[in-house]
This record gives structure tokens, sequence and C-alpha cells, in this order.
């Protein structure tokens, strides 16, 4: 709960009018809040704050981030001891309930989780009805959205029981859409899931595997997409987070209000990163490599040449993303395991990583690489092709996505979201006559 401070906000204006007082609440850690939910009722007037920079839309005890420091906390937890020590289900497990499981919660959550990993088989022919070029975060947007027809016994939300399977029929059956919707792109049978095999190992073998021959999973490729996983699984009030919050504050059903936050993820500032930066560099690789580094940093550089260096900047993080120091981690170890030290496309990541640290034009605004800058290239090397770059992020996403909708219908103060505006167009005018 948030505590009330002793500290006031005084909010005074130069006409004269009566200054007001507002209360000022303290979280746990991170900046205080001023409550100006009265600020209407007794000024008359809103507060303007375009892209909610200095607006603090919830309360929230899930994930905490400090920008500067450059510290992410899932639950209190940093997020380089939960890569280091956690898998995939254990964090996902810990993001919804608050805290780490026991042996024995382990064992009946990944159970659950497995056990609920087939779909129901009208969604095979649901899926056939997209073109086999479609983008598969288009696929996935129609997909999630449409398991709220598939699965309509789970969608009333004042039924806590529904609420829980829905958020495991998600979280369990992402994988397998996912691998679904990539199988299809490249018309080859759905590979059903395969229950002894862990989350990530299953996910794994969904995507590769053909029901030619036998397939064994690598560890060091689960390793590398279970770390991937547990790094994008919350972040926050970022964007598809906020988005599935007030999607899902008109009391629609879960599976819809995911299905809104896939939307937003799959813009290119948010979750089309990481598939833009590995773009950028493919396009640099092709026209010069490393040689031709410095000529595209100018562009960069250029407001006018409309050019940004993908997976670089964060909206929060003004230093290191925490999770772009254990993804490059990763990507080293998994390069290094299937023998491709010398990818060309790292060499060239860390060079323009090293160029940015130093130019002024970076540091002086802040800009570090930030979690997708690597992540793109840990992906094509486990051989997934960057059009589902952005699905591999959604389907860890959703563990956030639910706890984050869950922790809001819990909350007392939650409200229908209803940002308002200033307005700028015409005042009140007639029609002309003739019409
Ligand atoms: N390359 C070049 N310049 C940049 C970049 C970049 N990647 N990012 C920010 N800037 C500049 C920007 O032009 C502005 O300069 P000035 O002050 O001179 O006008 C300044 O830095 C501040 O940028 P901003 O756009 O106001 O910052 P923001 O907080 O609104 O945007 C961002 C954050 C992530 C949208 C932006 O940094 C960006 O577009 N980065 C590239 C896309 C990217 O990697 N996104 C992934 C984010 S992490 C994954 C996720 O959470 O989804």
């Amino acid at each position: 709960m948030m505590k009330l401070s002793d500290k006031k906000a005084t909010l005074s204006f130069s006409d004269g009018s009566a200054p007001i007082e507002f209360p000022v609440y303290s979280g746990t850690i991170g900046p205080d809040v001023i409550d100006i939910r009265k600020l209407y009722s007794q000024s008359g007037m809103f507060t303007y704050d375009p892209g909610f920079l200095a607006t603090a839309s919830c309360e929230s005890s899930i994930t905490f981030i400090d920008g500067d420091k450059g510290q992410l906390l899932y639950r209190g937890y940093p997020i380089d001891q939960i890569a280091k020590n956690c898998d995939f289900l254990d964090v996902a497990y810990l993001i919804l309930n608050g805290e780490l499981p026991n042996p024995a919660q382990k064992t009946e959550f990944d159970s659950l989780i497995t056990h609920h990993s087939m779909v129901h088989e009208q969604l095979h022919f649901f899926l056939r009805g997209f073109r086999r070029d479609a983008h598969p975060m288009a696929v996935l947007t129609g997909l999630v959205g449409a398991l709220s027809a598939f699965y309509h016994d789970s969608t009333d939300i004042t039924n806590p029981r529904h609420r829980e399977i829905s958020a495991i029929r998600l979280i369990a059956k992402m994988p397998t859409l996912v691998a679904m919707a990539y199988k299809y792109s490249l018309g080859q049978p759905f590979i059903h899931p395969q229950n002894d095999l862990s989350y990530t190992g299953n996910f794994v073998r969904m995507m590769f595997a053909t029901p030619c021959e036998d397939y064994k999973v690598n560890d060091v490729v689960e390793r590398a997409l279970d770390r991937i996983f547990i790094l994008h699984a919350d972040h926050e009030q970022n964007a598809s987070t906020s988005t599935v919050r007030l999607c899902g504050s008109s009391g629609t059903n879960p599976f819809a209000a995911i299905a809104a936050g896939v939307a937003c993820l799959w813009g290119p500032a948010h979750g089309g990163a990481n598939e833009a930066c590995l773009q950028m560099l493919e396009h640099l690789q092709a026209n010069g490599g490393v040689a031709k580094v410095g000529e595209f940093m100018e562009k960069v550089k250029d407001k006018n040449s409309g050019v940004r260096l993908m997976g670089f900047g964060h909206r929060v993080y003004k230093n290191y993303d925490p999770r772009a120091k254990l993804m490059q981690e990763t990507c080293k170890e998994v390069l290094s395991a299937l023998g491709l030290e010398k990818d060309p496309l790292f060499k060239l990541a860390m060079e323009l990583e090293r160029i940015a640290l130093e130019d002024k034009y970076f540091v002086d605004r802040k800009l570090y690489p930030n979690v997708d800058f690597y992540s793109g290239i840990v992906q094509r090397a486990i051989g997934i092709p960057p059009s589902l770059f952005t699905a591999v992020f959604a389907l860890a996403r959703t563990v956030g996505w639910i706890a984050q909708w869950n922790e809001m219908l819990s909350d007392p103060d939650y409200k229908i979201g209803r940002p308002r505006q200033l307005y700028m167009g015409s005042a009140v005018r007639n029609v002309p006559a003739k019409h």
C-alpha cells in the first residue's frame, strides 16, 4: 500500500486564485507521487502530459526500474540474480504471485502450464485463413484475440477461477501459437507440444522439429531462449502494458486485453525494435560493414535523415539497460557454442556500441544499448527469423501483461481509463444552411 507522506504539494496560480494543496504518497522505493485526483474538481483544470512522461498511472508491486542506475527488479529481485538463478517458469510464478515458488509449488505450476499448452484443434483451421506470407505479429494479434472465442468458459473477469484459468491458458498456449505461426509461414506441419520437455525446450521443438525425424533440443539454445524470455517477462508501465491495462479497464476479457498488448508491442519504437535493429545491422553489413560505421553514425546524428540507431535509447533507462548486459553475455555464449564467434553482425554491433558510448551525441542524451541491441543477433543465431522476433517478445511479455491486468482488477482504486485533452478544434459553429 502506498504511504501518505508528511510532505504536501501546493499549486499556486498567478491570477490570485486560492492555492490548492495535494497529498503526496511514497512508494517502497522510487519517486514520490502527487495525488492530483481532485485537481479538476478544485480548479477546473487538467494536467497536460503527452506520452505520460510524468504520470504514475497506477500503484504496482510487480516491477521496479531505476533508469538512472540502470536497475531492474522483479518483485524486488535484481534482474541479473533472477537471470542467473531461475528458469522462465520460476519467473512467471514470481511475477504472477509475488514470491518465488518452493519445490512443490514449482512442480505443480510447471505441470499446470505444461498441461494447457495444446490449443483447440479448431484454432488450426482459424490460422489457415491467414495468408502464408502474413507478418507473424498480424497472425498473433488475430490468434490471441480469437482465444476468447475458443475459450469463452474463462472470460468472466469477476470470477477469480476464470481469471486464473485464462492466465494459465495464455502463458501455456503462447509458445504453441508463435510456433504455429512460424510453421504456417514455412508450409510445414504444426508440431504438437510434448509434455516431457521444459516450457522453453518445448517451444524450441515446436519451432524446429518436423514429423520426419527425432529432434533433440540443444541445451545452449534452450538456455539462451529461456534468458530472452526472462529478460522480457515484465517491464513496468511500458506502452503495451499500459495498453493492456487501459483495454482491460473497460472490463473486457483477458484474451482481448492481451491481444491489444500484442498489437501495441508490434510497433518499431517498442517490441518491433529487435526486428528493426537486426534489419539495420544487415543493411549496414550489406553496404560496407564496419568500414561504413562512421558514416552511418553521422546519419543517425543528423535529425533530417530520419535514421535512428535501433536498439539504443530508452524512455526510462538513462544508463546501460541491465538486460542489454545479460543479453550481450548470452550472445557471446551462443555464438561460441554454435561456432559463430566471427559473426560479422556481432562485430558490427560491438563497433556501433563502442563508437556510440564515446560519442558526445549519445553521451549527452544518455543513450545506451537497450535489450534489443543484442537479442536479434542471438535469435538469428538460433535460427529464429527476424519477422518472428517480436512474437517471441510477446510470448514472454504475456506473463507481465497478465500479472499487471490481475493487479489492476484487484486494485480498489481501479477505474475505467479515461484521459482528458486540451481541445484545439473549432468552437461551436452552425452547419451552413444548404447542408
Ligand atoms: N538514435 C538516435 N537518436 C536517438 C535515439 C536513437 N536510437 N533515441 C533517442 N534519440 C535522441 C532523440 O532524437 C532526441 O534527441 P533531441 O533531444 O536532440 O531531440 C533524444 O535522443 C531523446 O529522444 P526521445 O525520442 O525524446 O526519447 P524517448 O524517451 O521518447 O524515446 C525510444 C525512447 C526508445 C522511443 C527511443 O530512444 C528510440 O526510438 N530508440 C530506438 C528504438 C528502440 O531501440 N526501441 C526499443 C526500446 S527497449 C524495448 C522496449 O521496451 O520495447
